[in-house]
């Protein structure tokens, strides 16, 4: 108790000013007392319903960036129960009324969901049993700590799983199952700079926003690689800044699939590179960022390889993304003598620390491994085909509409214009940037819902370009002349 009056006191003081200590009054109300701590809606919300900032677009022109709408302005407050409601039952009802509702809007929007990069087509019914249990990993994976309600047995089974996956011996991997692909990212990048403590992080400029994150997180030096058109490192530019830098180590960020273009860095060219700008394999270390295609490249024919048999140090990829999870997860596997040098072993946990987090999500593991199980490297591979193919088949569709669009080979996220009406982007939950849009083909997109989507797209494109108020978007800045199908370049 004597906490909570300290964490109201000192609420209290930065309030009145006053620093009273104090019980609750009998009336207090916490809806008032909220209203006045959070930021006034006002300050930071343009437009009434959507933020928005300034960017340059190809051309250098300043335009908007559309944020999505402020969610205070629909945010389900949550009020206190009246002293009878336990006999009325009103409460139990409101809430069921609510959650149905939620629960038909959910499934809604998974109908009309294409631009991120989420396998929605799941079934995991078979762990609902394991709903009731506050399964928790806490500290390292593989010792166990003196918290029983764990999942370990399942995550190592995982770790396992992609070590080998990765090329990687039990013996000789280190790994853990993460919140989700950034958890991934800060770990990798953590480790690099642990091993390499001078070391300079190089990241493709299409590298996602998580990389620069933890450049600014561990306040780390940080050089932005150019891209090609297809979003791949431009390893000209890569070798010169190497040379230009040469006193200190490398920390790479390799992208096993960016996240806009979904373009796979040449990993072997980048170690290539690296060797031939004089760094020995102790000077540099790479992390590759596997988000979506860590998992979607193995089983690509004439893929290249992503293996701890070549001068990698750590992998990462989603769990949410092509496997597909109700919630956010991820998976980071790294050799294990550089897990060595950053952990600690802790008293409390009767475990070590080597993980971001401190609680791990404990139901991760078990959907990880219901899912691995199931579908195994075989299904796996049918998948990926699968959407391989109707990738193909939507960026032709679109062509023949004459959308500028763009595939990426060993890809599934088809590039094009971005539409013209901000309603149909959040209807079909696009992913945009600047004049393009994408839509990442995962194993819940069929081709009927590829189908609907073109019909619709098209129809709408013939209303928004009849008056002439808009022309399609010229993207070649973004994709290459040759994907572009403005009146300029068709
Ligand atoms: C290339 C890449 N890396 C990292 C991430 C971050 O993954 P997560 O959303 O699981 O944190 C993403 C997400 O889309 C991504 O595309």
């Amino acid at each position: 108790m004597l906490g909570s009056v300290d964490v109201l006191g000192s609420i209290d003081s930065s309030i009145n000013g006053a620093g009273v200590v104090g019980w609750l009054p009998e009336d207090f109300n916490p809806t008032t007392f909220i209203q006045e701590l959070v930021h006034n809606i006002d300050d930071i919300v343009v437009n009434n319903k959507c933020d928005s900032q300034n960017y340059k677009n190809n051309n250098g022109e300043r335009e908007k960036i559309v944020l999505g709408r402020d969610m205070h302005t629909v945010s389900l407050e949550i009020t206190e129960p009246d002293p009878d409601d336990e006999v009325t039952g009103e409460r139990e009802a409101y809430m069921a009324s609510v959650l149905s509702k939620y629960k038909k809007t959910l499934t809604e929007k998974t109908n009309f969901h294409l631009g991120y990069p989420y396998n929605l087509d799941f079934d995991y019914d078979a762990l609902c049993q394991l709903q009731h249990f506050s399964i928790n990993n806490l500290g390292d994976p593989f010792i166990e700590s003196n918290y029983g309600v764990h999942s370990r047995q399942f995550e190592v089974g995982v770790l396992d799983w992609f070590a080998r996956l990765w090329e990687l011996e039990k013996n000789h991997y280190w790994g853990y199952i993460t919140n989700c692909g950034t958890e991934g990212n800060l770990h990798g990048i953590l480790l690099g700079r642990e091993v390499l403590p001078d070391g300079i992080l190089y990241a493709s400029q299409e590298s996602h926003y998580s990389v620069f994150k933890a450049a600014r997180m561990y306040r780390m030096d940080c050089v932005k690689v150019n891209t090609l058109p297809s979003g791949q490192i431009d390893c000209h530019d890569f070798k010169a800044k190497l040379l230009s830098n040469k006193d200190k180590p490398a920390i790479v960020n390799v992208n096993i699939g960016t996240t806009v273009k979904g373009a796979v860095d040449d990993l072997d060219l980048v170690i290539k590179k690296l060797e031939e700008a004089g760094f020995s394999h102790d000077r540099f270390y790479i992390h590759c960022d596997g988000a979506l295609f860590g998992l979607m490249l193995p089983f690509v024919k004439r893929a290249p390889k992503v293996s701890f048999k070549k001068a990698i140090g750590s992998v990462s990829v989603s769990g949410h993304k092509f496997v597909g999870c109700p919630m956010p997860c991820g998976v980071l596997i790294t050799r294990l003598e550089h897990v060595n040098v950053l952990s600690r072993n802790v008293e409390y946990l009767a475990s070590r620390d080597a993980t971001i987090m401190g609680s791990r999500n404990g139901h991760a593991p078990l959907f990880l491994w219901y899912s691995l199980n199931r579908k195994g490297y075989r299904g796996f591979r049918k998948e990926v085909q699968k959407c391989l193919r109707n990738a193909h088949y939507l960026k032709d569709r679109l062509v023949e509409a004459g959308i500028g669009a763009m595939l990426n080979d060993l890809s599934s996220t088809v590039v094009f214009e971005r539409p013209h009406d901000e309603d149909f982007v959040r209807k079909w939950q696009l992913a945009c940037q600047g004049n393009i849009a994408h839509v990442v083909v995962m194993p819940s997109v069929t081709i009927s819902k590829l189908d609907d989507f073109l019909d619709e797209l098209v129809q709408n494109r013939a209303l928004w370009f009849r008056e002439g108020k808009y022309q399609p978007r010229c993207i070649a800045s973004d994709v290459g002349i040759n994907n572009c199908l403005c009146a300029l370049h068709s």
